[in-house]
């Protein structure tokens, strides 16, 4: 497997990076045991941990759930992948787990982390299957047009949320901007959709929102009901929106540890 090459219309430079306000992404990171990540990033990181740990059951399973995910769009016939809030490229990142599943597969990273963009600038080239865009997501237009320079939107495209739409407030109708992606997808394509839940422990998570909140960070764990009309009614497979942990679980049973990971995913098929 090769890795990636950058594509950007605007550019980034190091100067882009806000690096004294903890971001997403590289705080995300450190919890995966990555090493993108600044002082300000840790210090939110930590400081979530020591109020939740669970945390780091959910991003890991989280992640883990992804690659199941992306397995399985593999094995059924999904070639190209769209994935948005695609955060620093951790391993097993999409384009690993997809280009090895399923190799050629053509992957579109987006995410509106300059250090995203500079990270994919600095791997190697040789990969024409795989772009990293530099846009936010709510930049809808903008975000196809630069995913059309590779990806086929008249064949099917896996459209996926992981983990990023409860970064949106809801001023910002996180499910409109998710029915704007699927006009653009051809018929057989998949949404593929993960969102935190304050529903395990409202208190400490409206806590933690609110803190991240104060530090410039937007973090906006959601209800069961919230997240399916993320889905703007499309059908869920089997087994429909559940805890990431009990989609499709290796073996077939979920860890019995499956409702510490306070995260709900799915995948629906247009
Ligand atoms: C929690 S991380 C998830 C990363 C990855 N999808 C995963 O699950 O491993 C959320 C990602 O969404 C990105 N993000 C947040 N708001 C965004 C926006 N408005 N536009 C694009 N990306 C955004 C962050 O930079 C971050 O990389």
């Amino acid at each position: 497997m090769t890795e990636p090459e950058r594509q950007d219309k605007d550019g980034a430079s190091p100067a882009d990076i806000r690096t004294d306000i903890p971001h997403p992404a590289r705080v995300y990171d450190y919890w995966l045991g990555g090493k993108d990540n600044f002082p300000a990033d840790r210090e939110m990181a930590q400081w979530v941990l020591a109020m939740t740990p669970e945390t780091l059951d959910t991003v890991r399973a989280n992640r883990q759930w992804m690659v199941r995910a992306i397995r399985f769009l593999c094995g059924a016939g999904i070639r190209q992948f769209l994935d948005i809030g695609a955060g620093l490229p951790t391993s097993p990142n999409t384009y690993e787990v997809a280009q090895s599943a399923a190799p050629g597969a053509r992957v579109v990273s987006v995410d509106n982390d300059p250090l995203v963009y500079l990270h994919a600038e600095a791997l190697p080239a040789g990969n024409d299957s795989t772009r990293v865009v530099q846009a936010d997501m709510r930049d809808v237009d903008e975000v196809l047009a630069a995913a059309g320079d590779l990806l086929d939107f008249t064949q099917p495209v896996a459209l996926m949320f992981v983990g990023c739409l409860h970064h949106l407030p809801d001023s910002d109708e996180p499910a409109g901007i998710v029915a704007r992606y699927l006009t653009a997808l051809a018929p057989g394509s998949f949404l593929m959709l993960s969102h935190a839940t304050d529903e395990f422990a409202p208190e400490r998570t409206h806590q933690t929102s609110a803190e991240a909140a104060q530090r410039g960070a937007i973090w906006i764990p959601r209800g069961k009901d919230d997240v399916l009309r993320m889905f703007n009614g499309l059908e869920l497979l089997d087994p429909g929106l559940v805890l990431v942990s009990c989609w499709r679980p290796e073996g077939g049973t979920p860890a019995p540890d499956a409702d510490r990971a306070w995260v709900y995913g799915g995948v629906a098929r247009l």
